[in-house]
């Protein structure tokens, strides 16, 4: 494939969405006119993915396992509809979460066998890694404040706080297993000094498509 995907992993409130527009704003300004870059997110990517994040985020108490197996559907959904496609046509993908998400939530998080998630990521993904995957780290307290300042919270960030530390232990034990492609950006620091650590690990791996 063409293109790169580009994933963007953390607890909650850890900034994904601000950063990744902030890269996408900064790569509009430095990327060869030949490449393009679209931003999606999991779950939710797509139509169908819409409706799997509302069922998933909304009122119901889906079992771990339904949980589990929602977010997989939602995953094969965008892998086949949305990031394949893109990749394939030289797209540079920033994506809202990937698998490690589920690892870090539905294997730290609920306790789920890290075996079976690293089969239904397969399944989903039909072997789609990320080409890099930044994880921005907060300490779960201060992620779940900020997540609670922005206002209503959903499901899973009304989970207790001792959730959230297995999550962030999960994100911890993955950045050590995958050196190469899961990089620690440390994001407690102001807005601008996160999108610096950000663009300092990208520019070498996007080198090729910038002007
Ligand atoms: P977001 O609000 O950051 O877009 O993510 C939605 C929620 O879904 C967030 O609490 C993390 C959770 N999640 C999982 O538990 N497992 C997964 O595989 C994914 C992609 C997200």
């Amino acid at each position: 494939m063409n293109g790169k995907l580009i994933v963007f992993e953390g607890g909650e409130g850890a900034g994904k969405t601000t950063q990744i527009e902030n890269v996408y704003r900064w790569l509009q300004s430095c990327l060869q006119v030949s490449y393009t870059v679209k931003i999606t997110r999991e779950p939710g990517g797509t139509a169908l993915g819409q409706e799997i994040r509302t069922l998933l985020l909304g009122n119901h108490t889906p079992s771990d396992r339904a949980e589990l197996l929602l977010y997989a559907a939602d995953r094969a959904q965008h892998v086949t509809q949305d990031l394949k496609p893109a990749l394939t046509q030289g797209c540079i993908v920033l994506c809202d979460r990937y698998t490690d998400s589920t690892i870090a939530y539905q294997g730290y998080g609920r306790g789920i066998d890290l075996q079976l998630i690293a089969q239904l990521n397969e399944i989903a993904t039909q072997g789609l890694e990320s080409d890099l995957t930044l994880w921005l780290d907060v300490p779960a307290e201060i992620g779940l404040l900020r997540a609670q300042n922005r206002g209503k919270r959903d499901r899973i960030e009304q989970a207790d706080l001792a959730f959230h530390q297995r999550v962030r232990q999960g994100f911890k034990f993955l950045a050590q297993q995958h050196p190469q492609r899961l990089h620690h950006i440390d994001a407690q620091p102001p807005e601008s000094q996160v999108h610096q650590q950000i663009c300092s690990v990208l520019k070498p791996v996007l080198q090729p498509y910038l002007k």
